[in-house]
């Protein structure tokens, strides 16, 4: 079974030889050849050149032969081809100026969408033949109830408060913006299926901000929306941190595969959902941070706990943090292909 294959048949809940493994941020700091590139390339060269994105996409899948890669990007992109531009300052933090009025929102414009975008499918391309079919390619984009904050924020907060005030003051307003990040989000995801992307997942990250009876129309119908409108071309993740009173929304949003975070049992997730969803997770990232002997135990746990089940793709509970260790990441891989 090829790892492209072990990733696709998970996600269709298919019968797999051992559960397939990619990790959310594999790719970035934690390697000491991006962080090479990073002296002399700031990220957003690296992720709208193309061949530069290509070989930041490829180098955890060189490193520890994942059964899936992630496409290099970020979230942030579709604000920028909305009119509403970012950097990164380097050492960390987002600058983004705000959406602040109705006419703010209003200007959004999505007709460029694709003109903007256009160095993302032909990153994929090249990707795509570079994986030779051998692993399995991921498209993602933010929710649109994620994005949001951010744009309403202007870039990442502490206490995210700007989407929320909006919702329950004036939900025409909310509704206008993120109808336009819906649309938004749903032409770039098929643009890149169109381009190669054999999955997509959707980031909302920050769903757990709602309390779980606005969970729906905060960020579940719209996710909803995306996902009819791909008609099943690929399979979907959904990883909506946070929301673990909203199984039952993250379920009719049409997702196939639900994304976990480290805070609950994902046998129990599991047992929940109709067999025909799979789940992605779950091990708390900071392990990473840990010894390869924490990170073995802990893994086997996760691995002993789903065995037998159909549809667990393993994954970290959220991105692998910039302070995690190689040997960890290296020995958990190890576990997870060596698990019978
Ligand atoms: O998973 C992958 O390896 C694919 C690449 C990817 C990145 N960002 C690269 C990146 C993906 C899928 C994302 C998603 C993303 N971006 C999310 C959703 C997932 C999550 O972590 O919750 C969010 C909220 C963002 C917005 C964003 N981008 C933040 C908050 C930051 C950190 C700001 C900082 O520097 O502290 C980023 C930067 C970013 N995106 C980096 C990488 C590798 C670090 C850039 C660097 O310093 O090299």
């Amino acid at each position: 079974m090829t790892n492209r294959d072990r990733f696709l048949r998970a996600c269709r809940c298919q019968p797999v030889d051992r559960p397939p493994i990619w990790l959310m941020r594999q790719a970035g700091r934690v390697l000491p050849e991006y962080r090479a590139l990073k002296e002399k390339h700031s990220f957003l060269e690296l992720v709208r050149t193309p061949e530069w994105a290509m070989e930041v996409t490829l180098q955890p899948i060189r490193r520890f032969d994942f059964d899936a890669a992630i496409l290099f990007s970020d979230i942030l992109v579709i604000p920028e081809a909305l009119g509403q531009p970012y950097e990164f300052v380097e050492g960390g933090g987002i600058e983004m100026e705000p959406l602040r009025t109705a006419a703010e929102i209003d200007a959004l414009d999505g007709a460029a969408v694709r003109e903007r975008l256009d160095y993302v499918p032909r990153a994929l391309r090249l990707i795509k033949e570079a994986l030779g079919g051998r692993t399995a390619l991921i498209g993602f984009a933010g929710s649109p109830w994620t994005l949001a904050n951010f744009m309403l924020q202007g870039g990442g907060a502490k206490e995210y408060v700007k989407a929320k005030a909006l919702f329950y003051s004036d939900r025409a307003l909310f509704d206008h913006l993120l109808r336009k990040l819906t649309d938004a989000v749903t032409e770039y995801l098929q643009m890149q299926i169109e381009a190669g992307a054999e999955a997509v997942q959707l980031f909302d990250s920050l769903g757990g901000l709602t309390t779980d009876h606005v969970f729906r129309d905060a960020s579940a119908r719209w996710m909803a929306e995306i996902i009819r409108a791909l008609n099943d071309r690929v399979p979907v993740i959904v990883f909506s941190k946070g929301t673990h009173g909203n199984w039952n929304d993250l379920v009719e949003s049409g997702a196939q595969i639900v994304g976990v975070d480290w805070t609950v049992r994902l046998s129990e997730v599991r047992a929940r959902l109709p067999e025909t969803v799979g789940v992605q997770g779950n091990l708390d990232p900071f392990l990473l941070t840990t010894t390869p002997e924490i990170v073995e135990a802990e893994a086997k746990l996760l691995l002993r706990e789903m065995h037998g089940s159909l549809g667990h793709i393993f994954n970290l509970g959220h991105g692998v943090p910039p302070t995690a260790k190689l040997e960890n990441v290296e020995r958990l891989v190890n576990t997870v292909r060596g698990f019978v």
